[in-house]
């Protein structure tokens, strides 16, 4: 965020009461109403949580025991039996949503499909039974690397059903990130796709998945499944490791009860960017992510049987995993699933989308706020958006004019809008506005959800007073968190639950976000504290780009930091230091952030190019990363220069700027 941006946050001062007519219908209907649920999940959070789970959930068998707290480690619902997929759809077969849409879904080119839960069960049963004959059984990974379709949503689904765990890789990530990714999760299965549309072209997702695989060089892959999208001529390795499953899914049987899993089988891993190493693969388990995501899910989105909901992620991401599949069918409701972008040809496809299928709930990013913002208020003007009734926000710090703007161009003045705050390693959102319950201020995330006990403190622990700012923190363990780094439970203790050393057994989780509490208790998010760079809502560790940059044979050492962008949020700089025999060129400069785009993906291309003869360094030989992003920001250097081992290369990098 930019130095206005906190500053106008810091003077925000407007509050929205939720509408009354809003609020009779909520879910959670007043401030009295969530301060009680808050209060009494904080007096007894497992007693909490496991009135909710037997209430809301189906289970095979009960638990035994609610919580298994060995920090930083957490087992919830211990003993249980449960089956996610089973959750999401088999129960609301024999009632009346039977029939209901469960999955209504738009591609880019404008074809559309609607799946009845009748309808998505039966896909769901006949993928699990191709999975498993093509040998993948309980405890297995299932890789899907895929565009925005319906079977992306099935083959979770169906993975979950038989007890297999899915590696999601976001279709925009390359073929060398997704071998990482493949190898790392030991995935025995990928289910991908010919293509994508995407702004009008195709993304080739199975030229894609071939290199990754070329070589031998995720030797864990036994089999490829392959949807057929967009259509054009692909290489098949047919009678072998590749099938259609235009082919296989027909002969399958749709008979495939749902596997009893322990609460605590893994569910899936889904890598996220850290500040240091590759990319960590995140572990969630089945039972409390079930609880989590469709508690958030019902209280925040408010979700009325009548109600469609669009969430606008892609499924490669932890908000597509809880917010477009999970959450909203174990609430037995409409979810919405886009394939497309707004784009030069179409930049009103959302609002089309909205007014085609009555959206009433849409959610989507501060990043494609600003974007519409942009294109004018005209193109949505020109559509009906009268259907919606609540808004939301994630991913990064929503700057006030962007939320004022969404509250009147796009909600009408009527719709409240949930900032919801969270990531990854939480599962599911954690603090939020409840929308029939807490007045909302522009650029405030406001409070908890119940039963996270959320603080803002120093390194040492404690917590910081009113408005002073501090690090975000959760104090409790909760349902969704994490359980672990995949294969690296010791990553898991230092990154998370060491960053502020705990004190007489109790460990707080650190989020890694900077944060202050005003005199109304509500959290303002300001950014990561740690060298992770949100470029449109996509978390990026700075040192995957780095290693991609080192890797090109030109460049000996790169340092790479965000700048503030007005669209993006922030976007990426990169120092770079040349091998010798070779000269910085704006022909080197296309060429480095091309191969940055090979290595990891476009979003991880960096927006500027900076040569230079040294980087700036303390005597032990540490990158001053803080003077870097004072640079890039077109900022004075400030703070301390005194550890600085050389000053002539800070003047250098000041003229090459
Ligand atoms: C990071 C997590 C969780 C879904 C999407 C991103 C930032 C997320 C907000 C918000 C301010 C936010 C934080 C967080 N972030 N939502 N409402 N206000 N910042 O998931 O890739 O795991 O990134 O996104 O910096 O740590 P993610």
């Amino acid at each position: 965020m930019s130095e206005s941006t906190i500053e106008s946050i810091l003077q925000e001062k407007r509050l929205f009461q939720p509408a009354a007519e809003f609020s009779q219908k909520a879910q959670i209907k007043s401030l009295e109403d969530y301060q009680q649920l808050y209060d009494r999940a904080k007096a007894d959070p497992e007693k909490f949580w496991a009135e909710l789970a037997e209430q809301e959930l189906h289970w095979f068998q009960k638990w035994d025991q609610v919580l298994d707290w060995q920090p930083p480690f957490a087992k919830w619902f211990v003993g249980g039996k449960i089956n996610i997929s089973y959750n999401c759809l088999d129960r609301h077969l024999t009632t009346w949503r039977r029939n209901k849409a469960a999955l209504i879904w738009e591609g880019e080119p404008g074809d559309s499909r609607t799946l009845t839960y009748a309808q998505l069960h039966r896909e769901v049963c006949q993928f699990a039974n191709a999975l498993k004959h093509l040998g993948v059984e309980k405890g297995d990974r299932v890789g899907i690397y895929m565009p925005m379709i319906p079977e992306a949503a099935i083959a979770m689904l169906a993975c979950a059903r038989i007890g297999a765990a899915h590696t999601v890789v976001f279709g925009g990530f390359s073929a060398e990130a997704l071998r990482d990714r493949l190898v790392d999760g030991q995935v025995k299965v990928v289910v991908t796709a010919d293509g994508g549309w995407r702004k009008d072209a195709i993304v080739p997702l199975k030229t894609q998945v071939d290199k990754a695989l070329a070589d031998g060089a995720a030797p864990s892959v036994e089999n490829v499944l392959v949807v057929r999208r967009t259509g054009q001529e692909i290489p098949m390795q047919l009678g072998g490791r590749d099938h259609w499953w235009h082919e296989l899914q027909p002969q399958m049987s749709a008979d495939c009860p749902a596997e009893p899993m322990d609460s605590e089988d893994l569910l899936f891993v889904l890598y996220t960017s850290g500040s240091t190493g590759k990319p960590k693969g995140v572990v969630h388990t089945t039972g409390g992510y079930n609880l989590y995501t469709h508690m958030t899910t019902k209280w925040i989105f408010d979700l009325q049987d009548t109600d469609v909901y669009w969430c606008t992620a892609d499924v490669g991401w932890i908000t597509g995993h809880s917010y477009i599949v999970y959450g909203p069918l174990s609430n037995g409701a409409t979810t919405l699933m886009y394939e497309g972008a707004p784009r030069a040809s179409n930049p009103g496809c959302f609002w089309d989308v909205i007014q085609k299928h009555g959206v009433n709930v849409f959610y989507t990013a501060p990043t494609a706020i600003r974007a519409f913002i942009k294109m004018g208020e005209d193109i949505p003007k020109a559509r009906d958006l009268s259907s919606l009734r609540l808004l939301g926000t994630v991913g990064e710090p929503i700057n006030p004019e962007a939320w004022m703007w969404y509250h009147r161009v796009i909600g009408g003045e009527r719709c409240p809008i949930v900032d919801t705050w969270w990531q990854t390693e939480t599962g599911g959102i954690m603090i939020t506005p409840l929308p029939g319950a807490i007045a909302t201020k522009p650029g405030s995330a406001t409070l908890p959800f119940p039963g996270i006990l959320a603080d803002v403190v120093n390194l040492e622990g404690e917590s910081v007073g009113t408005n002073q700012g501090g690090y975000l923190a959760v104090r409790h363990p909760w349902p969704g968190m994490m359980r672990t780094v995949y294969g690296d439970p010791d990553r898991f203790r230092k990154t998370y639950w060491e960053h502020i050393p705990p004190k007489d057994g109790k460990y707080i989780y650190f989020a890694g976000d900077g944060a202050r509490r005003d005199e109304d208790g509500y959290y303002w998010v300001m950014g990561r504290v740690d060298d992770v760079i949100n470029v449109a809502g996509h978390r990026l560790g700075t040192m995957e780009i780095e290693s991609a940059l080192v890797s090109h044979p030109a460049v000996a050492e790169a340092a790479v930091v965000g700048k503030p962008d007005e669209l993006k949020g922030q976007d990426i700089v990169a120092f770079v230091t040349l091998e010798g025999g070779h000269t910085g060129s704006d022909a080197l400069k296309a060429e480095l952030k091309q191969h940055v785009g090979q290595e990891i993906g476009a979003i991880a291309r960096p927006g500027d190019i900076r040569f230079a003869d040294a980087l700036p360094k303390t005597r032990s030989g540490k990158i001053m990363r803080r003077l870097l992003r004072d640079l890039a920001s077109g900022n004075a250097v400030s703070g301390d220069t005194s550890t600085l081992e050389d000053r002539n290369v800070l003047e250098a990098l000041r003229d090459e700027g």
